[in-house]
């Protein structure tokens, strides 16, 4: 399987399943080391998405589909046990809305067929892959289309192969800018704490021979007031039915300054994004994680003691902030309907 995928097209697969074995490439030793981890349950791979091996919402619902035909294999006919397997794998994260997404696509098929079958259950995950890989194509190029000759770009966290099936969103849309002559300055913004712009996109676009800079968060209002930049470019986590759009904290900040200096704010993502259950980005379950990981980004041992923190890792941006939302099956302007 996975023989649909063309690296050259298509960026680095960091999910690779042969219809039997799932791996991941170990992303919180990106940079330094490539190291595949073998995913053998469900459990495994909803531990690989909370501990951040696995991350960004496609690849977080490629995943969980792989992970489902898993634990079919491992159940044989328990399907109560195969839906708790499943229960539990939705909980391994909360705002990135594909996760919950492909395991009811996988549920509804197991309904459907009134019993587990992993081979037709792989082919539907494998299908599910495919159908990223193909939106991520659309969207490279649908976005692509909006930026000017010469522009400017300033992107947010990693959404890139590493976090998608295929090219990416955001960053799919910046590769494919740039080979298309229109973007001729990349900026990409660190993203504290777990530094997936430093880290990934980074690692990502020096694979691609993409010429980029990356700035630390407090930079980007002075880039911006320097005129360097045209188009924030970010992906999402979840869309909410009014166009209000969950990503990496720090999103929202950047939207607010880029309406301040008059740079326009591009979102990317796929249609299984898209939240029509929830009608505004106040209802969408923001993650918070362990005051323990922003001490380690600072490079610090351990926190000065009893110090807490606030670690909200995404955050919400109101729809009016935002000039373009892209998926591949169009590009939307608001007021948003989808
Ligand atoms: O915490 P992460 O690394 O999973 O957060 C990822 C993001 O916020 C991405 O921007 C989003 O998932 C879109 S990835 C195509």
């Amino acid at each position: 399987m996975n023989e649909y995928f063309s690296e050259s097209v298509d960026g680095f697969q960091a999910i690779r399943f042969d219809g039997q074995r799932l791996q991941l490439i170990d992303q919180r030793r990106l940079p330094a080391e490539e190291v595949w981890l073998d995913v053998g349950s469900a459990e495994q791979a909803g531990r690989a998405i909370t501990d951040l091996v696995v991350r960004g919402a496609p690849a977080i619902g490629i995943t969980a589909a792989y992970a489902a035909v898993l634990a079919a294999r491992q159940r044989g006919d328990d399907l109560a046990g195969w839906r708790a397997d499943m229960r539990q794998l939705e909980q391994a994260r909360p705002t990135a809305v594909n996760l919950s997404w492909a395991v009811r696509r996988m549920c509804e098929a197991v309904e459907q067929l009134g019993r587990l079958d992993p081979e037709s259950l792989a082919e539907l995950a494998v299908s599910i892959h495919r159908e990223d890989i193909a939106a991520n194509r659309r969207m490279a190029t649908l976005g692509s289309e909006l930026i000017e000759s010469g522009s400017g770009v300033l992107t947010h966290c990693n959404t890139g192969s590493l976090a998608t099936g295929g090219i990416g969103t955001a960053l799919g849309v910046i590769v494919a800018g740039v080979r298309d002559g229109r973007i001729a300055r990349v900026f990409a913004d660190e993203t504290r704490p777990w530094l997936q712009g430093s880290r990934l996109t980074a690692w990502e676009l020096a694979r691609a021979d993409i010429e980029a800079r990356v700035i630390v968060e407090g930079a980007a209002a002075a880039l911006m007031a320097s005129g360097q930049v045209d188009w924030v470019i970010t992906g999402a986590d979840r869309i909410a039915a009014n166009g209000d759009v969950a990503n990496k904290i720090g999103t929202y900040a950047l939207a607010v300054l880029a309406r301040h200096h008059g740079v326009r704010m591009m979102v990317v993502a796929p249609s299984t994004t898209v939240d029509a259950d929830t009608a505004s980005g106040a209802a969408i379950e923001i993650e918070q994680r362990e005051a323990g990981e922003i001490w380690r980004a600072a490079g610090l041992e351990q926190a000065p003691t009893g110090f807490a923190a606030w670690n909200p890792v995404f955050d919400v941006t109101p729809a009016e902030l935002i000039d373009a939302i892209v998926t591949e099956q169009g590009v939307f302007e608001p007021p948003y309907r989808f």
